[in-house]
């Protein structure tokens, strides 16, 4: 019941985010000079966003303006199932299982073999993104659904018969299999019907399963050639584990990334011990309790070693070609990607993303010419750029520290062998150019308005820097917007500042009394108009419980921001054991998809209410989305505004 993205791997004294902002919310009221131009920016930059009312939602001449939050927000809720506000309505979409081709079943008891899990929508959906399959109108009818599938829940996805531990024999190696078929990505065609609401085809020739055994190719720095890739058992690499959030480029591909990848990897062999990069990685002997390495040799750290390194990487995929194979663009970096947020500056491509483990970092990659010209060679412009780790000041501002061979502490001297050496190690070559240790640093969205950089921190502790909130622990985690130096996403300084701290102010003061409650944040988007929307995520050994201060703020959930006015409301409670992860809009914003991840999964508080789940009760926390006894099944919710307007407005 431990949550592992807690268990930090950065043994270095790099200073943290936390200690910098005790310093610098005392020094707020003393504040001058640049720190002070940053704020100041920060406001002028949202006051003008405001200002400047997009198309669609421009008030009348003389009419007064429509407030930005449009919706009537809800409470708090620990009950089983999904609430949305009024003049919301809701549809359940592919939950875990769903076929995607024809001759296939679903099976309530979990019998589907790993062969028919190859064949259905994976398990505890997470980042996900619309793809249009048609120009104009037509578009917001029909499109494709590319969603991740972070791991699977071993009480969850197999029979009372065959139980939850993974076995040395062919029944145990069937298990592995089933896991692996359902991580990975579904790209699933999706359509609107007459009555508004939406369907999946099965059959459609875009359909398409990528799972922890898909063959990969890699590009960039690092080739599959690479000594430290070299595999007896995976000669050429395969698969995607952890699949988290994601990304969408400008040319219409789909970026997934790997994040918690290193705790299902494991040993029996006693006296292996893990190297120092292994363990900056957070490599272990048992990994995460998966036990795969136990039937399959593959995950067997003294068997395969250098499997691991064959993950941590943001993989592209082209949603609309199924026959394409999946590139790991080694250029973005090696670490425990949460996301990898795409935006364009001067015709070059930002990609945002956050090493998701207590005392990591954020990073950005940027394109050393425009992506156009790339493409236009035949060239992928994530293969070609700089990454960047963050460094922040304990004043508000902050530097891009590049992460190039030669440059700085990462030299041959120092035992940097190439750049492909430096991303495969890209944590520790962060450790050595000083980048500020955060608390596990999630999605980063990006406000297409004005530019400014949003990224969440869903908690932590043991790492005080002001950018940590100046809570240390942080236990409700906060979100931090980042202005780029002259609202240019290429820019090498920043400044920064608080746009919201979570939390109960019952517990701690220092949140505002008058906001509406919730905690760890984790999901981040901004649509169009300027709404931030926030998903949460937290873990469930804190949900509901009066202990960790969370008993107030109810299962998670998705609220919606304003941050011009610092408007917080709640748009979306989840049933019990989830979390709510992955957000997407077809283009005109009248329909939203949102995953509801893991409901019923073991939870402190409900399993002392209702018992554990397990493979003989599986549905102990949660029935959802089904109901009564039914199994719980991780799925997406199509929400729509009864009227059909614009969701939020
Ligand atoms: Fe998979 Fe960091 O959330
Ligand atoms: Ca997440
Ligand atoms: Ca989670
Ligand atoms: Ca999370």
């Amino acid at each position: 019941m431990f949550d592992t993205d807690d268990i930090p791997s950065n043994p270095t004294s790099n200073p943290h985010l936390g200690d910098m902002i005790d310093a610098r919310l005392s020094r707020r009221s003393l504040l001058g000079g640049a720190a002070a131009m940053t704020i100041a920016g920060l406001v002028a930059a949202n006051a003008s966003s405001v200002a400047a009312a997009p198309a669609g939602r421009r008030p009348a001449v003389g009419a007064a303006p429509q407030p930005l939050l449009g919706f009537t927000g809800i409470t708090p809720s620990s009950d089983d199932t999904v609430r949305v506000p009024e003049g919301y309505v809701y549809d359940v979409l592919i939950p875990w299982g769903t076929p995607l081709f024809p001759g296939v079943t679903w099976n309530e008891d979990a019998s589907n073999t790993s062969a028919d899990q190859a064949k259905q929508v994976g398990f505890n959906h997470d980042g996900m993104h619309y793809f249009p399959l048609d120009e104009g109108r037509e578009g917001n009818r029909r499109g494709l659904l590319v969603l991740n599938h972070e791991y699977t829940d071993a009480s969850q996805i197999y029979t009372a018969a065959q139980g939850s531990a993974i076995t040395a024999d062919a029944a145990g190696k069937e298990k592995v299999a089933k896991a692996l078929a359902g991580h990975g990505v579904t790209v699933v065609e999706v359509r609107q019907l007459r009555n508004g609401t939406w369907t999946h085809v099965v059959g459609s020739k875009f359909n398409r399963r990528i799972t922890g055994t898909t063959p990969m190719a890699f590009s960039g720095p690092v080739s599959a050639s690479h000594p430290m890739l070299a595999s007896s058992i995976t000669p050429k690499p395969m698969g995607t584990l952890n699949n988290c959030a994601n990304g969408t480029t400008p040319w219409g591909t789909s970026l997934t990334c790997a994040e918690t990848w290193n705790g299902y990897f494991g040993t029996a062999d006693a006296t292996w011990t893990a190297s120092a990069l292994e363990a900056r990685y957070g490599v272990s002997r048992t990994g995460f309790g998966y036990n795969w390495h136990v039937a399959e040799p593959r995950f067997d750290l003294a068997v395969n070693r250098n499997e691991t390194n064959h993950f941590g990487w943001v993989v592209e995929i082209d949603p609309t070609n199924p026959k394409s194979t999946p590139v790991k663009r080694t250029a973005l970096g090696r670490i425990k990607h949460e996301g990898a947020t795409v935006t364009e500056a001067n015709g070059r491509v930002v990609v945002y993303t956050g090493d998701d483990e207590n005392g990591d970092y954020v990073y950005k990659f940027v394109g050393d010419r425009p992506w156009r010209m790339h493409r236009a060679r035949r060239r992928s412009p994530l293969d070609h750029g700089t990454l960047y780790v963050a460094q922040f000041d304990a004043v508000g501002g902050g530097t891009w520290l590049p992460l190039v061979h030669g440059v700085g502490p990462l030299t041959v001297a120092n035992g940097w062998v190439d750049q492909a050496d430096v991303l495969i190690r890209t944590r520790q070559a962060a450790d050595a150019v000083g980048a500020t240790k955060c608390h596990r640093p999630e999605w980063v969205a990006v406000n297409e308005k004005n530019r400014d950089v949003y990224v969440a921190f869903t908690n932590g502790s043991g790492n005080a820097a002001p950018v940590n909130s100046n809570r240390n622990p942080n236990p409700y985690g906060h979100i931090v917007r980042i202005q780029e130096a002259g609202a240019d996403n290429t820019a090498l300084t920043f400044g920064w500042d608080i746009y919201l701290t979570a939390g109960d102010p019952q517990y701690d003061p220092t949140v505002p009394a008058t906001q509406e409650l919730f905690g760890s944040p984790d999901g981040l988007w901004i649509d169009d108009d300027g709404r931030v929307w926030i998903q949460t995520d937290i873990s469930n050994s804190s949900q509901n419980l009066a202990s960790r201060g969370y008993d107030r703020i109810g299962n998670n959930q998705m609220l919606v921001g304003d941050p011009t006015t610092g408007d917080l409301k709640r748009f979306l409670t989840g049933p019990r054991g989830c979390e709510i992860t992955g957000i997407s809009v077809t283009p005109d914003q009248r329909t939203m998809f949102v995953n509801i991840q893991h409901p019923g999964e073991s939870t402190t508080f409900w399993n002392t209410a209702s018992g554990a789940p397990t493979v003989t009760n599986p549905s102990a926390v949660s029935s959802w989305p089904n109901g009564g006894t039914s199994r719980p099944r991780p799925a997406t919710v199509v929400i729509r505004k009864a009227d059909g307007g614009r969701i939020g407005s």
